[in-house]
């Protein structure tokens, strides 16, 4: 991905989307505009709501405007679950048409020095915020798998076609090594820590998931090239867990995973389940990336339940923002924009840690307050 040529500006594509969408990423926005830095923002529709509207669920202006950007804020899509003439969902084609491979969607509890201010957390609180040290990263290859959108039916038999390319697999496990081996030279993951000021060295390590067992061609040809790739990577320790396995140590001992690396299906329902641990799909943030362009957005959906009544968690989306920031710098050949994008994502996550812990919360963490208080107590956090 390039930035803008003279590095002056950051432009930013926001659709915020459907249902809970257009209510947190304008949080997101905010906390974006708060930082100061020279961000552009740009509006486009994208949605079910768009197909409503206009016939089509992702319109070609969008996907112009999507090419110009040196990031997009996505929101969320309510895609209906049954087959509608013409619709298709819009962040599937845009995850196809950016070649956006690699949905990288980490999971973090809270710091054990930050929980440990927490002593007036009330018991509902507790549960939604485990006391555990997890900190794990799922890697989904994003581009093919069962949503490769290749299905029929003459409405007794329906069939889907589950494509996986030797390609697609060597280039989503590289990726997950990759950062499997920054997260530890970074020191990016904490598991273990038992204070801020030591932090624990820990091996990398690479959990592929796959059910070769069973879908011995599809997820066999997957297993077979990820286990070729991570032999590129001696220092990473390598694992393989059969998904339904996977689900459960992901109940059971979190703790054991680093970067868990798996196909389309499995890394959706795999990160759901994740999500728990740092407190729910109101607090789960996702990148998509490929190799020119990325896309922020919360792993969440529509959450069609809670729509307008004011108490979607932004927080997912706010830390999307902080992905967003962190992918920029990276990607920046201006030292100084580099830094103070970084500056401003480290900023954005201790304010979040710090909002969860001292509040305002809304009811998915156990407290009252609305998605604006929380976005204004993250902007004040920031100042
Ligand atoms: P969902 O993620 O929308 O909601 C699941 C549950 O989590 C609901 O109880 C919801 O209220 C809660 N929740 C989600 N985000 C929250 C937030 N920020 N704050 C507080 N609570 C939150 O998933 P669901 O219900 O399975 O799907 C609803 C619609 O969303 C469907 O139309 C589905 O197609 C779409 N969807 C879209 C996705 C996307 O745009 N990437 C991903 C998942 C679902
Ligand atoms: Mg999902």
């Amino acid at each position: 991905m390039s930035l803008s040529s003279n590095h002056t500006t950051l432009r930013v594509l926001v659709l915020p989307g459907d249902g809970i969408g257009p209510e947190v990423i304008p949080a997101a926005v905010a906390v974006l505009q708060a930082t100061g830095l020279p961000f552009v923002f740009t509006e486009a529709e994208a949605g079910w709501a768009c197909f409503e509207r206009h016939g089509i669920s992702l319109p070609n202006e969008t996907v112009d405007t999507a090419h110009q950007s040196d990031a997009i804020l996505f929101g969320a899509v309510a895609s209906p679950s049954y087959a509608v003439i013409g619709y298709s969902s819009p962040i599937v084609a845009l995850r196809r048409e950016l070649d956006l491979y690699a949905n990288i969607r980490p999971v973090r509890s809270l710091p054990l020095p930050i929980r440990q201010q927490s002593g007036n957390w009330t018991d509902s609180q507790r549960q939604l915020l485990p006391e555990r040290q997890i900190d794990l990263v799922v890697v989904r290859e994003n581009t093919e798998g069962l949503y490769s959108g290749q299905e029929s039916s003459n409405n007794e038999i329906a069939v889907a076609r589950r494509i996986i390319t030797r390609q697609a697999s060597e280039r989503i496990v590289r990726t997950a090594c990759q950062l499997a081996h920054h997260r530890s030279t970074t020191h990016e993951r904490q598991v273990g820590l038992n204070t801020a000021s030591q932090p624990a060295q820990r091996i990398p390590q690479v959990t592929i998931v796959h059910k070769a067992n069973v879908l011995r061609e599809t997820c066999g040809l997957f297993r077979t090239a990820a286990l070729a790739v991570a032999e590129e990577f001696p220092a990473i320790t390598v694992d393989e867990l059969l998904v339904d396995n996977a689900a459960l140590q992901l109940v059971q001992r979190p703790e054991r995973y680093d970067v868990i690396v798996t196909t389309n299906m499995f890394g959706d329902i795999l990160s759901d389940i994740a999500s728990f641990w740092g407190g729910g799909l109101g607090m789960a943030s996702s990148a998509n990336l490929g190799k020119q362009h990325a896309l922020f957005e919360p792993v969440h959906g529509a959450a069609p339940d809670i729509v307008g009544q004011g108490i979607a968690n932004p927080l997912a989306a706010i830390g999307c923002a902080a992905m967003l920031l962190e992918h920029l710098g990276q990607q920046s050949s201006d030292s100084t924009m580099a830094e103070d994008c970084g500056t401003w994502a480290s900023r954005i996550r201790t304010a979040i840690n710090t909002t969860v812990i001292e509040g305002p919360n809304t009811p998915d963490l156990g407290g009252t307050a609305r998605t604006e208080d929380v976005t204004d107590a993250i902007i004040t956090a920031l100042n």
